[in-house]
């Protein structure tokens, strides 16, 4: 297992709360799917993370089972390969309960607080608003959770989006201090961003926050064509832009964002522009209306979301396949992750039941 130190090995995680959208899929669907077949890793793990989702849902849990197939759904139809990718559940893998709990002794609050993500998803939560029941420790402490998450596969790459950079920042401390205070068990991870800069931070169709279920202004994989078109034409643009004749906004103007983030050169094929930057010349200058820029997008939206459309129709006509795809990837993560966390316990001393060599450490101590 110490060999596992030099290999590439990947963990990714989503919390099915909801259906995945297209800012998962620019953020990062699109790039797990490169690279598990790029080939260049060893080992490729997501998890479907449920005890995280229930650390804001705890009196929901019939939310998080019901989400647990859309998001599977959502992962095999965007082309993740289960003879490739390993899928599992977190509530089914109990090392990474037992190695939360150590890593909650390598951090402190005080350091859990300064955490920029969470404090920002504490206030969307409105855990921190007088009148509110508080914050529930469970969710405070979900970065330690999710460090567990990591380690246990000693992943060493996480491909995440940028607000996952603090939870990677607390995970290496951890992983620091634990190395140190017990042996070289753990491994460093590292975030892996996204490719491009428009797929950062996808913005919802309100150009508002990102986008986000809970906020509505999301496009979901699973959205029928008819949706996508209702959702694109409503979609944000430039204020200022009151007459076709009237020159526009590109930066801040969500339907080019979207346009940055999906469509390639081919996309402009038949059109009166040869790619994305005449097109925006043409918008700055005035005489470009909004619903054409609209309607190049729904195209290209479509040419995106037709196969993954197609893939799910057939998949959920196989749920008991989808079982049996969570089941064994679940399987293979407690063997693997229990495997961790036996060295782990060896080095902190509290392996007793591996071997019986303590029965003699324990009569020396007592007759010391
Ligand atoms: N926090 C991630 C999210 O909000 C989900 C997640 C859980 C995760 N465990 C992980 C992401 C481990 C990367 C690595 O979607």
């Amino acid at each position: 297992m110490a060999d596992k130190k030099n290999k590439n090995i990947i963990l990714t995680g989503d919390r099915p709360t909801g259906k995945l959208h297209l800012g998962h899929y620019v953020g990062s669907l699109r790039r797990r799917v490169e690279l598990q077949n790029s080939g260049k890793f060893d080992e490729i793990n997501i998890l479907v993370a449920d005890d995280q989702a229930l650390t804001d849902n705890a009196d929901n849990p019939q939310k998080i089972r019901d989400n647990m197939i859309e998001v599977a759904l959502d992962y095999l139809s965007v082309g993740i390969d289960p003879d490739k990718t390993n899928i599992c559940v977190q509530s089914q893998i109990p090392a990474l309960h037992a190695m939360t709990f150590y890593y909650m002794n390598m951090v402190t609050t005080e350091r859990l607080s300064r955490n920029p993500t969470i404090k920002n998803e504490i206030h969307l939560r409105g855990f921190d608003k007088a009148g509110s029941d508080g914050l529930p420790a469970g969710f405070f402490t979900y970065p330690v959770s999710q460090t567990a998450d990591i380690t246990a596969f000693k992943a060493n790459c996480v491909p995440a989006g940028e607000d996952q950079e603090p939870m990677l920042e607390q995970a290496r401390e951890i992983v620091r201090r634990f190395n140190m205070t017990y042996g070289e068990v753990l491994v460093e991870p590292k975030i892996m961003l996204p490719d491009s800069k428009a797929a950062l931070r996808l913005p919802g169709i309100d150009g508002k926050e990102k986008m986000s279920k809970s906020l509505g202004n999301a496009i979901f994989l699973s959205d029928d064509a008819a949706t996508l078109k209702k959702k694109v034409m409503s979609m944000y643009t430039d204020p200022a832009h009151l007459n076709i004749a009237d020159p526009g906004h590109v930066e801040g103007n969500c339907v080019f964002t979207y346009l940055d983030a999906f469509s390639t050169d081919q996309d402009f094929e038949g059109t009166d522009y040869a790619n994305l930057d005449e097109m925006k010349e043409h918008y700055r200058k005035g005489g470009l209306g909004d619903v054409k820029c609209k309607k190049l997008l729904i195209k290209v939206l479509n040419r995106i979301l037709d196969p993954i459309r197609e893939s799910r129709h057939e998949w959920e006509k196989k749920i008991p396949d989808v079982y049996d795809i969570l089941k064994a990837g679940t399987a293979h993560a407690v063997a693997e992750t229990n495997e961790t966390l036996h060295e782990m316990q060896k080095v902190m001393r509290i392996n007793y039941f591996d071997d019986d060599s303590v029965i003699k450490e324990w009569q020396d101590w007592i007759e010391r």
